[in-house]
């Protein structure tokens, strides 16, 4: 028998619902599918696909932070969502998770830790993990509406604290970050040395304005290094084309020390993909027309949420402000599996609260990317068994 790191051994025993779920579909069982977090898989606009066949697509250009002229588009897209940042302070990678890994290497020893928000994004155990570096986790506060607290970021720290990560706007909670947030997790980060990770992929996903809203901390002066990140698999909705940029800011010593570090990182690994270097001016141009329709989407599927709950309902949809997901509070004795395996019975699947680390078990998390006509059919039974069950 070889050996393995231990690193890699995570449990791949399924749960009762994956398990109800794959045999559903193995029995060719109709499933209204409110997991379904594909962009590509629910009819929203793609780009031509012509974009991809450049003449210069199998040409090669060893630049390991990405080709200036993608970089530029970053810059511009950036731009004009009001950051104004140089192209040099960005680094082009194959996704927003691997540019995660690049961050734990550049920041981490084996053994230091990172501090991630829960609620959040099950896949922050699995990549800070496999680069040995221990996922610390601080809670965002009910009683906040899963805003960020900082005295809880305080709390969760130790002497192996490297960075803080932050979700913006959370997923799948979709509260973002506010000025007085960012102020005071900037002194906390400059007085004990820790870098600000600043997960954006959704930030473009805002379902209405907010005062003091922190859409980005790409181009603000801060008093401790950032890392802002976002790709194309979120804002073009375009998963498979493996493209994610990194904004490093900061002080300029300790921003020019990361890039200069960050640039060997990413030219060990080689750059990003030719095509989707080249393509990117034209698929971050079409990415308005996807984000419309998505938002359009969203906030249609969600009115309809609400207006299937009725008065009395014992559950509850939390108020947030964008992103693609909406967060369901469910009666405790329910339970979040039985609730979810009851749902399943009805043909209509839904996630657990525990996926994403919610503190009690009463959460069941929604996507709101499903066409209108799936959305709509998933309701009624989704409140017969809520109700009935409330
Ligand atoms: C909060 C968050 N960050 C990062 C990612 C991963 O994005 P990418 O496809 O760029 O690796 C996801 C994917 O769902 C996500 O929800």
């Amino acid at each position: 028998m070889s050996r393995f790191s231990a690193r890699t051994g995570f449990s791949r025993t399924w749960n009762p619902l994956a398990q109800a779920l794959a045999e559903r579909r193995a029995r060719g069982l109709p499933l209204l599918d409110l997991t379904e977090t594909n962009p590509t898989r629910v009819g929203l606009p793609t780009p031509e696909p012509a974009l991809l066949a450049s003449p210069e697509a199998l040409g090669y250009a060893p630049e390991p932070q990405g080709l200036l002229s993608a970089r530029e588009a970053v810059a511009a897209h950036l731009a004009r969502r009001g950051a104004r940042v140089s192209p040099e302070h960005l680094v082009l990678s194959a996704s927003t998770s691997e540019s995660y890994s690049w961050l734990f290497k550049l920041l981490c020893e084996p053994g230091d830790n990172v501090l991630i928000p829960a609620p959040s994004y099950p896949l922050f155990e699995y990549l800070t993990r496999l680069e040995g570096v221990e996922a610390r986790p601080y809670r965002l506060p009910r009683g906040h509406g899963f805003c960020l607290d900082v005295e809880e970021v305080a709390a969760a720290r130790d002497e192996r604290t490297r960075a803080v990560l932050v979700v913006n706007p959370g997923n799948p909670t979709g509260h973002y970050l506010h000025e007085g947030e960012l102020e005071a997790l900037g002194r906390l980060c400059a007085q004990e040395g820790l870098a600000l990770i600043s997960d954006e992929v959704f930030s473009d996903f805002a379902w209405d304005e907010e005062a003091g809203r922190v859409p980005t901390v790409a181009g603000r002066e801060l008093p401790m290094l950032t890392f802002s990140l976002s790709g194309l698999s979120k804002v073009a909705g375009l998963p498979g084309l493996k493209l994610g940029w990194t904004h490093v800011g900061g002080p300029d010593t300790l921003r020019e020390e990361a890039l200069a570090r960050l640039e060997l990182v990413a030219d060990t690994y080689l750059p990003v993909n030719t095509p989707v270097q080249l393509a990117l001016p034209g698929l971050l141009a079409h990415a308005p027309r996807f984000q419309e329709a998505l938002l359009a989407r969203v906030k249609e599927n969600r009115r309809r949420l609400l207006q299937a709950r009725s008065r009395e309902a014992l559950w509850d949809v939390l108020p947030a402000h964008g992103g693609w997901s909406t967060v369901l509070r469910i009666p405790l004795a329910l339970g979040e599996e039985p609730t979810c395996l009851a749902l399943l019975d009805e043909g209509v699947a839904v996630q657990p609260g525990y996926f994403y680390d919610f503190p009690s078990a009463a959460f069941l998390v929604l996507s709101l990317l499903p066409p209108p006509d799936v959305f709509a059919a998933a309701l009624a039974p989704l409140a017969r068994v809520l109700d009935r069950s409330g």
